[in-house]
């Protein structure tokens, strides 16, 4: 069992077969992190179009700093390569619930099942060792390729807004899914 507080404190990894997980320092905000943000791959449907390194930076000591929250890199298994981010954020032991949030930002590892993975290993963390019983997120339907990745974990479509998010002068519609442990 390693609490959340454990989790950031000694940034100890969370290991699965291909990829790891450790809790974001400020010098894991990168040139490369920095790019993945303004990549129109990754970012088209993000709300977040670009960051600064000092941005950035400031965005890892903000997370870190709340209790209800941990932002982890993805780095490749057995190495220091980060190639995305995923972020477990509104912890709520009571309710026992968090939402979470994936961005696999080096696009040379897309399509390889490290998203899956680095969810599969928090997801896991969470039900375990943080005890909750369910996952929440929010997705752009129309992000077809996020929407599939959240299916294949297990995921349940739990609402839709349709046309609420305008991102470059486009409508989408906001959907909301969730993972129950042992479903
Ligand atoms: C969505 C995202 C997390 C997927 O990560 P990934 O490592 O590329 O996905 P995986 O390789 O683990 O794929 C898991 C499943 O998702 C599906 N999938 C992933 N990307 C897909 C795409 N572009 N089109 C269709 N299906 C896709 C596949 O069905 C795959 O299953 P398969 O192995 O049976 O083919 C990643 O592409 C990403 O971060 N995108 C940019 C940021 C973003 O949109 N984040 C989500 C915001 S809600």
């Amino acid at each position: 069992m390693i609490s959340l507080e454990e989790l950031k404190r000694t940034r100890q990894k969370l290991e699965g077969p291909r990829a790891s997980l450790r809790v974001l320092g400020t010098e894991d905000a990168t040139e490369d992190y920095s790019r993945w943000l303004s990549d129109p791959e990754v970012n088209r449907f993000l709300a977040t179009k670009g960051a600064t390194i000092t941005e950035l930076k400031q965005y890892i000591t903000t997370k870190n700093q709340k209790d209800d929250c941990v932002l982890l890199g993805i780095f490749l298994a057995g190495t220091e390569t980060m190639v995305g981010t995923v972020k477990l954020e509104y912890i709520d032991t009571v309710a026992k619930t968090a939402d979470i949030a994936i961005m696999l930002g080096d696009r040379k590892y897309a399509g390889q099942g490290l998203g899956g993975e680095a969810m599969q290993i928090l997801i896991d963390y969470a039900f375990s060792d943080l005890g909750l019983s369910e996952i929440t997120l929010g997705v752009v339907a129309q992000n077809r390729g996020a929407v599939r990745a959240y299916e294949k974990l297990g995921f349940t479509e739990t609402g839709r807004k349709l046309g609420v998010v305008e991102y470059g002068g486009e409508r989408y519609d906001q959907m909301t899914m969730k993972l129950q442990k042992n479903s």
